[in-house]
């Protein structure tokens, strides 16, 4: 396969924001600690970003996100360029993304982007001349939107270590839960996920929690749930910090004394197939003052990324419970943070500012994501698809884009020419660099690779 993808070298020395993973806790401590200084005295800020520009490049509706980030660029000082509806801009012309970036980075020092695959903020890197933020890629991650629901806790509860935290709504397709769980479990917090039925957190994102962060998922039935969601099974993940929980082996022992948020989603029907569209017409699970009424919610606070549909009760606005409007209104410090940090102001340790290197070895394939909605179906023309080693029993492969994860039919050993299927032990024995693979046998015979013999135990590594 040629290789048409390619980065720019000097893209590859800049600090991007396109998922949760690419800031340390350190890091995102700092950008809390700044989002506190600019919340109490402003008129510090007003000059951090003179003369220079934010471009929004916004290909999905939106009022919080874009609105907060324009905010918050004229309130360091400089200023903005906006395509608010990308269907008015030369994408509509047939434009790639990669164009449509490349040119920008030339009108802007930083761009925010928002698309509807996913893996899109993911090949917007690789081609801006300037740090990229993700605003939301399709159903894949909400990064800054994280910081926001994060920070939120931070403030309210005084930390986000051993907290309780119910997950409620569209786990499947929700970008704001799959970055928020992946910053819970590493600060240590306690997820309790009770899904609408169907949509349920994708496999990958769950491998990712149990692989990357080494949380322990169980699945628990939760009587005190009920009130909010009586038809779901809640899955309760419990980080390696703090431990006290992991102690149980029989999960339906644990009982969380209280819980201390409650996370609650819209159904996110833009991303739904029309099957989705039925099973979730009605019934909709709703969080309102009754369902907050046990006594695990009295210090319950309840967050919402907004907008809010029909899923929390218009009863709880006045609730003290309620923080979502805040936590919409931190947007604006958060970002400010964040804008900051990309373009150098503000002096962060030093050990922290590495760039966060998640990408490991390439595998050798033909396939193609399987992720009808990534990024690589839409910019074909100039995108291949790109895969890492996700695990090897079975034999599964992760998008580089948009970390969906694919199983292996068929994989050959480039140095014996060899393939095996992909199910089988023998390709516990493949080197990495030497894993190619196929997603049908007939692919692998025309690739040159024939049928393995089973190899007897001891023998060495192809
Ligand atoms: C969220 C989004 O766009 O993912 N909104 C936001 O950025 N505050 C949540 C949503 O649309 O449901």
């Amino acid at each position: 396969m040629t290789s048409r993808n390619s980065s720019d070298d000097r893209s590859s020395t800049l600090r991007h924001l396109v998922s949760i993973d690419d800031l340390t806790n350190e890091e995102i401590l700092e950008i809390f600690a700044i989002a506190d200084r600019i919340s109490k005295d402003p008129s510090e800020f007003v000059s951090i970003c003179p003369g220079q520009i934010l471009a929004s490049l916004f290909y999905e509706p939106s009022t919080r996100t874009r609105l907060s980030f324009e905010s918050s660029m004229q309130r360091l000082g400089g200023g903005v360029i906006s395509a608010a509806d990308m269907r008015a801009s030369s994408a509509s012309k047939g434009e790639s993304l990669a164009d449509t970036v490349r040119v920008v980075s030339a009108y802007a020092d930083v761009l925010v982007l928002r698309h509807p695959r996913e893996g899109s903020a993911n090949v917007a890197k690789r081609y801006a001349r300037v740090p990229v933020v993700n605003a939301g890629d399709g159903s894949h991650e909400h990064p800054t939107q994280t910081l926001c629901d994060l920070y939120s806790l931070k403030v309210e509860k005084g930390r986000i270590e051993g907290l309780d935290v119910v997950l409620t709504g569209d786990l499947k397709y929700s970008r704001t839960i799959h970055s928020f769980v992946y910053a819970l479990a590493r600060f240590g917090a306690n997820l309790v996920c009770a899904p609408q039925p169907g949509f349920e957190m994708p496999d990958y994102v769950i491998h990712r929690l149990k692989e990357q962060y080494r949380v322990e998922p169980h699945r628990v039935e939760m009587q005190d749930l009920s009130s909010i969601a009586p038809r779901m099974d809640a899955m309760y993940f419990t980080p390696e910090r703090p431990h006290q929980l992991s102690l149980f082996t029989d999960i339906r022992e644990v009982n969380v004394k209280k819980f201390d948020a409650v996370y609650v989603t819209r159904p996110q029907r833009e991303r739904y197939s029309e099957a989705e569209k039925i099973t979730n017409a009605n019934a909709y699970f709703r969080v309102d003052r009754l369902a907050l009424s046990g006594a695990k919610f009295r210090e319950t606070v309840v967050l919402h990324p907004l907008p809010r549909v029909d899923e929390l009760g218009y009863d709880l606005d006045e609730d003290p419970r309620s923080i979502y409007f805040q936590q919409a209104a931190r947007g604006v410090p958060v970002r400010m943070a964040v804008i900051g940090m990309l373009l150098g102001k503000f002096n962060f340790p030093a050990a922290a500012v590495e760039p966060r290197a998640r990408i490991s070895a390439r595998v050798r394939t033909t396939i193609e994501c399987n992720n009808q909605n990534c990024i690589t179906e839409s910019e074909r023309r100039y995108l291949n698809p790109e895969f890492v080693l996700a695990s090897r029993e079975p034999l599964c492969l992760r998008c580089v884009f948009c970390d969906a994860e694919r199983v292996v039919e068929f994989v050959g050993c480039s140095s014996t020419r060899h393939y095996h299927a992909g199910a089988s032990s023998e390709v516990n024995r493949i080197k990495a660099e030497n894993l190619v693979a196929f997603a049908t046998e007939e692919e692998a015979i025309a690739a040159g690779f024939t049928a393995a013999a089973i190899r007897g135990a001891g023998q060495t590594p192809a």
